[in-house]
Order: structure tokens, then sequence, then C-alpha cells
């Protein structure tokens, strides 16, 4: 059985990764798990200048998921260069994604000039849910105009494989798709969370305090799933597929939508072991039903 995904000219070992914000920069985790089983880590997001995120609360469970609003706390490129790179280096096998993130295309392709020359990078996930504030706040992943832009602004300053990660907040994701492919990605990951809200009526307040925030987890899985089938159907680079994976069947259910690779997200706040689980679902059920390579997936369902 070959479980290897290729991106770019570089191949993962498996199609089993992390999603970006629920596994930090896999140190913490890396006392819980053996990450050199994994195929692939997505950092938490990285800015060019550190990030306090949003004052608290700032995550609330709902049914069947969460809301989060984090709003991309973290330590800046040269904290992740000095503080988290040197654990980074040491991760073995498993491919390091760093999910960057920017309110301009400055921005983000800083962070990618300061970053590019480490060799533990292997490549880079963009995440466009941020709003640009150049553009009066519109989040760059909701027009295809400025994220075709911004993909070839990235595709000059770097090799290493660039995917882009959707925001299912759009009116039709694969337009959003089709414009990151003629930019230059080598692949999408498909989904960031859904917008939602909870309302605690007792204090007749929202539970958290952005009022509004991504919604993740098993209640967004049917929508990944959807946008995963129509963005493949789409474009020709490999889609990874996100959102409310919680075992190995729902893996196998972003694999049949069209996904080239999956993330967990949420999940690995429940149970840390999952993403090693879901690999192993994966290999039995690949086996069971004589599926030799991820690719014998997409072939069922037109
Ligand atoms: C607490 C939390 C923080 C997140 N931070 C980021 C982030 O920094 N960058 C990003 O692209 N996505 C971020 N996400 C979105 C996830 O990577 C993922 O797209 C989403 O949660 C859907 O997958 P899931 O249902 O498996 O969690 C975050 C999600 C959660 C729950």
């Amino acid at each position: 059985m070959d479980l290897s995904v290729k991106i770019r000219d570089k191949i993962m070992q498996n199609p089993v990764g992390t999603a970006s914000g629920t596994f930090g920069f896999g140190e913490e985790y890396g006392e819980l798990i053996d990450l050199s089983q994994l195929g692939s880590i997505y950092t938490k997001a990285v800015t060019v200048l550190p990030r306090e995120g949003n004052p608290l609360p700032r995550l609330t469970e709902t049914p069947y998921g969460m809301i989060n609003s984090i709003g991309l706390a973290n330590t800046g490129v040269k904290g992740f260069l000095e503080n988290k790179v040197p654990f980074l280096n040491t991760i073995k096998n498993c491919a390091v994604i760093v999910n960057v993130a920017g309110s301009t295309e400055d921005e983000y392709t800083k962070v990618i000039d300061m970053i590019d020359s480490v060799d533990s990078v292997w490549g880079y996930e963009i995440n466009i849910s941020c709003p640009n504030v150049k553009c009066g706040g519109l989040a760059f992943g909701t027009d295809p105009v400025q994220v075709e832009r911004l993909t070839k602004e990235i595709r000059k300053r770097t090799n290493k494989p660039v995917i882009m990660k959707l925001t299912p907040n759009v009116t039709d994701i694969t337009t959003v798709a089709t414009a990151c492919e003629i930019g230059g990605a080598d692949a999408v990951s498909c989904i960031n969370t859904v917008m939602g809200m909870k309302i605690d009526i007792n204090k007749k307040k929202p539970a958290i305090y952005q009022k509004t925030g991504g919604l993740s987890g098993p209640a967004i899985k049917p929508v990944g799933v959807a946008a995963v089938y129509r963005v493949s159907k789409k474009i020709s680079i490999p889609v990874i597929g996100l959102g409310g994976i919680m075992n190995w069947e729902d893996a196998v259910e972003y694999f049949l939508a069209g996904a080239s690779a999956i993330q967990i997200g949420t999940a690995n706040f429940i149970d840390p072991n999952t993403p090693i689980d879901v690999l192993d679902g994966i290999k039995r059920y690949m086996t069971n039903n004589k599926l030799e390579k991820i690719s014998d997936f997409h072939s069922f369902i037109e």
C-alpha cells in the first residue's frame, strides 16, 4: 500500500495531518504521541508581529462542536524562529507546514521571506481568512481577485509547497479555489471554520467576547465534505480536507469526496491520539477494500 502524498515536488509519508491552531507547534503533543508517525503538522498561525489575540472568553462549546475567536495569538515570526524552530528541527519524517497569516500582502510575504531558509519548514499553509486592512477589512479569502494576487506574490517568494486554506464563508468556494490554482498554489486545504454565534440567554449576552467566531468540530463535517467534493471537481491541484474529522470513517468520507490528504483539528482536544487512530483505520479500510493508493478513493463518486 502506498500512503504517500505528493505536493509540488515533495512527498508526505502519509495523508494524515494535524490542523493549524489545534496542535500548537507540536511540542506539547510530542510528549503524548509519536510525531514521526504523522504525515504532517500544520503549525499555529505565524504573523509578522507578536499578537496577544482577542480578549477572553474566546472559546465556547456548542452542540457537536465549538466556537473560537482566538484572534491569531502567536509570538510573531522572530519568536517563531527563536523559540519554535529548534523543536521543529528535531521532528523526523513528518512534514512541518507553517500556517501564515497577515492583514496585508506585505505581512504575508515578510513572514515567508524570514523563514524560507529554515530547512525544517517543509511548506506553507496560507490562512486567507484574515481581514485585509488595506481593502477595508474584507477577508482576503472571500475575494478571488485578492486571492489570486496574494497567491502570485507568495509564489514568487518560495519554491516550497504553497497550500492556500479556504474559508467556507463565501458564496462559491470553487471560484476562490480556481483563483488559488491560477495564482500558482500547489494545493488548497478546505475548510477553515464556519462563522457561528452562541448567546447565553440568562446573561442575554454572546458567549464569547468577539460575539461571533469560528465553528469547528463534527457540526461542520458535511460543509467540509461538500466543499472538498465541489473544489476537487473544479481544480487539478490536490485538495486537503478538514472540518469535523473525529475518526477514520470521517477521513474516508473526505477521501471519497476527493481529498488527497486530511487534517485533524478539534478532535485533538478530545483525544490527542486521534491522528494515529485515524491513520490505522485508513490502512485497514484500504486493505479491506483493496485500495492501493489514496487516489484510488477518487474513482467512486462522479
Ligand atoms: C482553537 C482553534 C484555533 C485555530 N487557529 C487557526 C489558525 O491559527 N490558522 C488557521 O488557518 N486555522 C485555525 N483554526 C481552524 C482549524 O485549523 C480548522 O480549519 C477548523 O477547526 C476545522 O477543522 P476541525 O473541525 O477538525 O477542527 C483553528 C481552529 C480552532 C478550533
